[in-house]
């Protein structure tokens, strides 16, 4: 079903769904749109990287009686009873919840995969009991690892490069294996560098793209790993929120206990990114006119360059991305820019 379509349905028959990382960055703008069309929403966060500020912008922009049909657990995945009592009630599972970065995973591997295998394990089991009718889970585009080819096919992976990309990838091959054995009906969306609204730009694992713009902003030195040639299909959130309602609502068998590529399948620079950036910026901060960024080493664990293919998402799920790289930054500027000036007024 198109996605237009898939949204009057849900209005005109709403569900009860559950978010995981709901204050999260992709978590909060899943919750936001799931309210806004109408739906009943259990939200579990423990609040590791999660906000309230992320909570408490959704219950702004959606009002207060949208706002009512949210029931929020502070909960912890590692904890089985928490994921059952989640999972209570719920049809359709979005399963958010776990600890992002490459960098972080080097720097502590147990804890990655206590909340990335052994809670993610715990959120399967929940929702096989539970007897949920879908569990859509966000996998990762690092599971490709150290292979070479380009654009990236959802079948041709290779070795992984960091405990992150480990943990994502046995989060693909347990799912398949509920299908198998248990019948729980699953998909797995390979996100791309997904940006947006509330992602974090601040501590030592924060994404590029807010990173950079609260340095530029703040006059401070952007860093690129590398010569700036690495490359990314970088995703703006309002697709990875379209692919996750797809997934859930996803009827063909062939769409289902697969995995999938959620990107653009556009390849950016992260020296094109800084020149995107800067003219964004440099009106309303004229410092950044002449701004060059600083090079240093690669950093172990990433990869070079990424691109996906998105075919399969699209013929299977009637994926449609709405924003290309430069529509996005366009449309997510306004938020950074006012998080960066609320930030440097606390
Ligand atoms: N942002 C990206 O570019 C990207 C790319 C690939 C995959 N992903 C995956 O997408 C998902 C969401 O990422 P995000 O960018 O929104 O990150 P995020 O850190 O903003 O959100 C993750 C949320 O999970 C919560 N969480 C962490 N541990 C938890 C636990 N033990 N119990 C309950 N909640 C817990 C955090 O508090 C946070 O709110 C993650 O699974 C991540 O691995 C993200």
């Amino acid at each position: 079903m198109p996605y237009e379509a898939l949204q009057c349905a849900l209005r005109a028959a709403p569900r009860t769904w559950l978010v995981t990382g709901a204050a999260g960055f992709i978590g909060s703008n899943l919750l936001q749109t799931l309210l806004e069309l109408d739906q009943r929403v259990v939200g579990l966060d423990n609040f590791a990287t999660g906000h309230q500020r992320n909570l408490d912008e959704v219950e702004s922009a959606v009002g207060a009686q949208r706002w009512a049909r949210l029931r929020f657990i502070r909960g912890d995945i590692r904890e089985l009873n928490d994921c059952r009592s989640a999972c209570a009630g719920v049809d359709l599972v979005l399963h958010q919840a776990a600890l992002g970065s490459v960098p972080r995973s080097l720097a502590d591997p147990l804890a990655t995969n206590a909340v990335n295998v052994d809670g993610f394990l715990n959120m399967l089991v929940a929702a096989r009991d539970a007897k949920v009718g879908r569990f859509v889970y966000a996998a990762s585009s690092s599971t490709y690892g150290d292979h070479p080819a380009l654009p990236k096919v959802e079948d041709l992976i290779g070795a992984p490069l960091s405990p992150y990309a480990v943990t994502k990838y046995v989060n693909e091959l347990y799912a398949d294996v509920f299908g198998r054995s248990y019948g729980l009906k699953s998909i797995g969306l390979r996100y791309f560098n997904v940006f947006g609204p509330r992602q974090d730009p601040e501590g030592a694992y924060a994404a590029v793209i807010p990173k950079w713009i609260a340095a530029m902003i703040e006059g401070r030195p952007v860093q690129i790993y590398g010569d700036g040639k690495t490359s990314r299909d970088f995703c703006f959130v309002a697709n990875a929120v379209q692919a996750n309602l797809l997934a859930a609502c996803a009827d063909r068998d062939d769409a289902l206990n697969q995995v999938y590529n959620v990107a653009v399948g556009d390849r950016t620079s992260l020296n094109e990114l800084f020149e995107l950036l800067r003219e964004n910026l440099a009106p309303a901060h004229p410092h950044l006119r002449d701004a060059r960024p600083a090079y240093g080493e690669f950093r172990p664990g990433d990869v070079q360059h990424s691109q996906a293919d998105i075919t399969k998402a699209a013929q299977r799920l009637g994926y449609r991305p709405s924003h290309r790289v430069a529509q996005g930054l366009a449309q997510a500027m306004p938020w950074y820019t006012w998080h960066a000036a609320r930030a440097t007024t606390r």
